[in-house]
C-alpha cells in the first residue's frame, strides 16, 4: 500500500490522471474501472486535458462504472450515466460500446448484476480501479455491513450516504434508496486500486481504513490486503493520519 499526500484535490487529481495515464500508454486497450462524484472531477478534467493535447488515446479502451441509481432514468441529470457522459465521455474519444454502467432500470436486476460481473470477466479484468470513498467508509456502494460482498448486487443505501448525495437532488425524496453497485470482490481483483479522497469529511474514513481493523463497517478497509494499492490524498483528508 503506497499513500501519497497533496496540499490540494487539484494536485490529486493530477496525480491520478498521470498513473491513469500511464496506464493507458503501456496498455492502450486498458480496462478502466471509474468512479462518480465529486472527488473524480479534478482527474477528469486532467484526463481531458491531456486526451485534448494529443497525449492520451481513449480508443482503444475500456470502461466499467463502480454503481448506478435504481429506479432513476438513465437521461435524469442525476444518474451516473448522465454524470460519466457530462463529466467525462462526451470529451473522449473512448467508443460509446466500451462505456459501461450498470443498468439501475434493469427488470430482473439479479440478472443485471451477474451480466455486469460476465461482462468484466470476458473484457480480461479491470486493470485500474478508480475509487473514491464515502465518509462512512464505502466503497462503489459498498455501505458498512457486518459482511463483505463479492459480487455485483442490489444495496439499500444508508441514511449517511442519502444526506450525502442528497445535494444533487431537488428533494430528497426524489433521491433513490436502492443502487446496484459492484462488489468488494470485483474491485478487489482489479489488479491495480486508485483511492482518491480530498476534504476534511473524509478524514475520519480515511483514518479507519487506514488505521483501523480490517472490518466490513468501514469496507474501504479491505483495501490494504490489495497488492497494489494507492491512496491519493490531499492534506485535509490525511490529517487524522
Ligand atoms: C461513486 C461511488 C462512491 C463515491 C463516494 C464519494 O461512483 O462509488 O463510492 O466515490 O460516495 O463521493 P464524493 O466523491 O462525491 O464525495
Amino acid at each position: 500500500m503506497r499513500i501519497h499526500q497533496y496540499d490540494n484535490a487539484q494536485q490529486v487529481g493530477q496525480a491520478a490522471a498521470i498513473l491513469i495515464g500511464a496506464q493507458l500508454l503501456t496498455k492502450p486497450d486498458a480496462v478502466l474501472g471509474l468512479a462518480t462524484g465529486s472527488t473524480p472531477i479534478p482527474t477528469y478534467q486532467e484526463l481531458i486535458r491531456l486526451y485534448q493535447a494529443g497525449v492520451l488515446d481513449f480508443s482503444k479502451v475500456t470502461t466499467f462504472n463502480l454503481d448506478e441509481y435504481c429506479q432513476l432514468p438513465p437521461q435524469h441529470p442525476c444518474s451516473y450515466r448522465h454524470f460519466m457522459r457530462q463529466e467525462l465521455f462526451s470529451q473522449l474519444n473512448l467508443p460509446a460500446e466500451n462505456q459501461h454502467i450498470p443498468d439501475g432500470n434493469a427488470a430482473d436486476l439479479s440478472a443485471e448484476c451477474a451480466a455486469y460481473d460476465q461482462a468484466i470477466l470476458s473484457a480480461g479484468g479491470i486493470d485500474l480501479q478508480l475509487l473514491g470513498i464515502g465518509r462512512n467508509g464505502h466503497i462503489g456502494f459498498n455501505e458498512p455491513s457486518d459482511q463483505f460482498v463479492y459480487g455485483c448486487h442490489v444495496v439499500h443505501l444508508t441514511q449517511s450516504t442519502i444526506e450525502d448525495n442528497r445535494r444533487f437532488f431537488k428533494r430528497e425524496e426524489d433521491m433513490p434508496r436502492l443502487a446496484v453497485s459492484l462488489g468488494v470482490g470485483s474491485i478487489m481483483n482489479a489488479k491495480s486500486v486508485l483511492l482518491l479522497a480530498t476534504g476534511k469529511d473524509k478524514a475520519e474514513a480515511v483514518r479507519k481504513a487506514i488505521l483501523e481493523d480490517i472490518d466490513p463497517s468501514t469496507q474501504a478497509s479491505i483495501l490494504r490486503t490489495h497488492p497494489n494499492v494507492i491512496f491519493l490524498l490531499d492534506k485535509a483528508a490525511a490529517s487524522l493520519l
